[in-house]
């Protein structure tokens, strides 16, 4: 997938803050020789394929690709040490069947001109809550038009945040698209056949500050 870095970058408003953070550990350094050498491939499969998009530290992913070996999981991060993290964290569990993409998510789209992912995930995207920021937001309207070229019929999206305007936001985009279908009723109780048992980073974090996050599942039709 590396060879999307030499495609000349198309205007996109950037969903993202910081692309680096503190200096590399000889792990995360180990952890990004290893996406070039292993994680990095292309995703000739058979399988079905799901993708996280902003997957930070990647605990989520890396739990996801030991839970599904039946499903080939990809993930995409712009944030250089979460996906040495991440790759370095998947190579210490013997994970043979998770693929990283370190860059923006809506670059795939370059690659895959038609539908690929059977489901896609997106949890606690960052909120960007000041109104200058909000078309920063990973699921504005725009961007879900975008992931819904690359999600297959019948495939789903499965989101989760805690800020109660996106939620608002996200439900009133997906209920104008008419190829979607929304399956949760009970937005802040997580469905287990979607979600795993887990919590993120993000989720913790709002979590112990009091929040409910809500979960969303769509079913492309
Ligand atoms: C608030 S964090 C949530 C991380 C993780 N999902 C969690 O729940 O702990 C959002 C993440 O999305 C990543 N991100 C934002 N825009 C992105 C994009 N266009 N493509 C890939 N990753 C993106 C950011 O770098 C950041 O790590």
């Amino acid at each position: 997938m590396s060879e999307l870095k030499n495609i000349p970058s198309f205007r996109l408003i950037k969903t993202f803050g910081r692309l680096k953070g503190r200096s590399l550990s000889k792990n995360q350094k180990f952890g990004l020789s290893m996406l070039k050498e292993k994680y990095d491939g292309f995703l000739d499969t058979k399988k079905k394929i799901w993708l996280e998009v902003g997957f930070g530290n990647g605990h989520h992913l890396v739990e996801l690709a030991k839970r599904n070996c039946d499903k080939l999981i990809v993930g995409s991060e712009v944030y250089e040490n979460g996906v040495a993290t991440t790759c370095f964290s998947l190579f210490q569990n013997k994970i043979e069947n998770a693929r990283v993409f370190h860059g923006d998510a809506r670059e795939l789209l370059h690659l895959f001109e038609h539908e690929v992912f059977d489901r896609l995930y997106f949890l606690f995207p960052d909120p960007w809550t000041k109104k200058r920021h909000r078309s920063r937001r990973l699921l504005s309207s725009p961007n879900i038009e975008y992931f819904s070229k690359i999600l297959k019929s019948k495939g789903y999206i499965c989101i989760a945040t805690d800020v109660e305007d996106y939620f608002l936001e996200i439900e009133n985009t997906f209920s104008k698209l008419y190829q979607f279908q929304k399956l949760h009723v009970l937005p802040k109780e997580k469905n287990l056949k979607f979600f795993l048992d887990l919590k993120t980073k993000y989720e913790q974090k709002a979590i112990s500050k009091g929040g409910t996050p809500s979960y969303l599942v769509y079913k492309k039709v």
